[in-house]
């Protein structure tokens, strides 16, 4: 059984306490919480009355020695708690994303690489989700052949006004580091890197719509591969929205949408059907040549309960730390940062108006950021 601490126990901190607490981890003990908001700490320890309660995170770390810590503050935080802890010894389970910049992110790393006796982790739990999990298989396996094209349309995380209000953090230069790809996108732009690998260019249009905030809630953005290109399309202001991710190969096609996931096999690579076929176009008409080239392999996939979906990540990172085992991790914290090379590149493009190399300069990335910062307007 390992000790386990919580740093930030706000809206998602606070369920990785409950988890905890429930039992949802069966080889994990919550020992203590740590959070700089007087009236959240008041709440939890009205409620959890055996778990000691911090406004001051190394405090608690010195106090209390968890094996493990998580962190769920907002995103500029992340590395000096993480660094902390790691240079401790003590392992670390990092909400995403990693940090805002990739400058940061490449120093926490190094901190950690430097203490292999913690274990570093990152929450990106749609990694645990089966759909996804299966979809990578496919593409590794050579199942789907070679990839010819890809898309990702994000556009189901709306986002109220209300929301952006909520927390005087969110949706800011200053506060946050970012709008939607830094918070919501992070999971599927580290999908997409985890899929398909990393591109070598981006070229992207970002924008703020209908809603008074000061950064991007609204993203185009074209990726650039060797031999394929991926479309990436999100918002969190229309609604219904969808969330669909198509990837067509050579084999097959994968089309993975919120809770269903439907897999087409071709029988043989469309190459071969192409040299084959006497016909000037179409396959469905013709039945004798369906049967024998084509056919359909329709695979429903549920996705988890949201909640279980951090569960997963939770229970693999208890695991890890305590058969001091990364191989059990689904995530490790290094792997935190591909996704924010590309959400950085998505940025740069779109602030330059042109087409950027991927990784972008981690030095001009932080200049350009902290203009940005400078310059930014205050909401009210
Ligand atoms: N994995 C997911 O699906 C998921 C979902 C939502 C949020 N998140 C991530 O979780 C993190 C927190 O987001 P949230 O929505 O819970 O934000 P939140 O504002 O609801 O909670 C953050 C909490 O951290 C506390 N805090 C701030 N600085 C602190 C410090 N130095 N020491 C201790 N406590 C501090 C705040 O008082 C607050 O209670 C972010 O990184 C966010 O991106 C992940």
């Amino acid at each position: 059984m390992i000790r386990v601490a919580v740093v930030g126990i706000g809206r998602m901190g606070g369920r990785h306490a409950e988890n905890f607490c429930k039992g949802a981890v069966s080889n994990a003990k919550l020992v203590a919480v740590c959070d700089t908001d007087e009236k959240v700490l008041a709440s939890f320890r009205d409620k959890h009355r055996g778990i000691v309660v911090y406004a001051d995170y190394d405090k608690m770390l010195s106090e209390t020695k968890p094996d493990a810590v998580v962190v769920a503050t907002p995103h500029y935080s992340h590395s000096t708690i993480a660094e902390k802890a790691l240079k401790k010894g003590i392992s670390v389970l990092v909400e995403k994303p990693i940090t805002v910049t990739v400058k940061d992110a490449l120093s926490l790393i190094e901190t950690a690489k430097a203490h292999p006796e913690a274990v570093f982790a990152i929450m990106y739990n749609q990694r645990s989700n089966r759909m996804y999990a299966k979809t990578r298989e496919l593409i590794k396996s050579g199942r789907l052949g070679e990839i010819q094209r890809a898309s990702f349309t994000v556009t189901d995380w709306y986002r109220t006004q209300f929301y952006y209000n909520m927390g005087g953090w969110r949706a800011s230069w200053s506060g946050e580091g970012g709008g939607t790809l830094i918070n919501q996108c992070v999971h599927q732009l580290d999908l997409i890197q985890w899929l398909l690998g990393m591109p070598e260019k981006i070229v992207a249009r970002c924008k703020t719509a209908g809603r008074d905030i000061t950064t991007e809630n609204d993203v185009t953005a074209l990726f650039l591969y060797k031999d394929f290109d991926c479309v990436f399309t999100a918002s969190t202001h229309e609604l219904p929205g969808e969330n669909r991710l198509v990837i067509v190969g050579s084999k097959g096609t994968a089309v993975i949408t919120r809770h269903k996931a439907v897999f087409k096999f071709l029988k043989m690579d469309e190459k071969k059907v192409n040299a084959r076929s006497k016909r000037d176009y179409g396959n469905g008409a013709d039945k004798k040549y369906k049967k024998k080239t084509v056919y359909y392999g329709l695979c429903n996939y549920i996705t988890d309960a949201l909640y279980g979906q951090q569960c997963n990540i939770l229970r693999d990172f208890a695991s890890a730390v305590e058969k001091k085992d990364p191989s059990l991790l689904r995530a490790r914290g290094e792997d935190g940062v591909d996704a924010l090379n590309l959400i950085n590149a998505i940025n740069m493009s779109a602030w330059k108006g042109k087409e950027v190399d991927v990784p972008v300069d981690p030095d001009e990335y932080e200049s350009m950021l902290a203009e940005k910062i400078k310059g930014e307007r205050k909401i009210k």
